[in-house]
């Protein structure tokens, strides 16, 4: 990471507009290294200088990682003028280029990586990465053994070729519930693959993605910064 404006640090780290830090700069607020600066084109060295607002530190991320136990009624977008999306779940964000890497269905809940790491996006999405995610599902109806089958030698879902090899683990009794791990990630795939198996999704959650896990910890809504570890193996795993 190389030198960056002034005005750009202060904008990244959610200090306000660039016009907005500009106002901070002029009113004397800013400091480098415990001396006043005033001017926005003011490059500096997001690894070496102490950069304070009003006293308090404020140090430079180039990247954000959020782990959102996305709730219902939410769209897995950016930005929407109707309704509410994930990014608009974390309060705490600082940088303007989030993204969720991928979409869950605006009805399903669990696991959404949110970040502005483009290439870390990229490795965990580009087809043929086939990186396994992992959902729990509510059905319908009690799912038979043959389907069970069905679903994990691949089924036709409407595309050019049947779904690829999942795994179904059966999670209750009545056999109204399962996990499934899948390594693509078509358009309601989930929801599709089993109405192809003649059943229906009456809830549908994301439990894990690559090595990143839920945090059960999290209720619906709530959101929180993942670890260094749990980026450090996203990293490594998702080549
Ligand atoms: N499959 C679906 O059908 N919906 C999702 O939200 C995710 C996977």
């Amino acid at each position: 990471m190389g030198n960056i404006r002034m005005d750009k640090y202060l904008a990244d780290m959610g200090l306000g507009t660039r016009s907005e830090v500009k106002k901070l700069l002029k009113k004397g607020c800013v400091c480098v290294n415990g001396e006043t600066e005033k001017k926005p084109e003011r490059k500096v060295d997001p690894k070496k200088d102490q950069v304070t607002v009003d006293g308090v530190s404020v140090s430079y991320e180039e990247y954000e990682y959020y782990m959102l136990n996305k709730p219902q009624g939410v769209v897995s977008a950016t930005e929407d003028r109707m309704q509410k999306t994930v990014l608009d779940c974390v309060d705490s964000k600082k940088r303007k280029d989030l993204f969720p890497v991928g979409r869950l269905d605006k009805d399903t809940e669990g696991l959404l990586l949110i970040t502005n790491d483009g290439d870390l996006a990229h490795k965990l999405l580009a087809p043929g990465k086939h990186v396994d995610k992992v959902y729990f599902v509510r059905l319908a109806k009690p799912l038979e053994e043959d389907k069970v089958q069905l679903l994990e030698n691949g089924v036709d879902i409407g595309e050019k070729a049947l779904t690829l090899p999942a795994k179904i683990e059966i999670c209750q009794e009545d056999r109204m519930a399962c996990r499934i791990t899948i390594r693509e990630g078509k358009f309601h795939q989930i929801k599709r693959m089993f109405l192809a198996a003649d059943n229906e999704v009456v809830f549908l959650k994301r439990l894990s993605m690559g090595t990143l896990e839920l945090d059960e910890t999290l209720v619906p809504g709530q959101y929180r910064v993942l670890t260094e570890e749990e980026i450090e193996r996203l990293k490594t795993n998702a080549q």
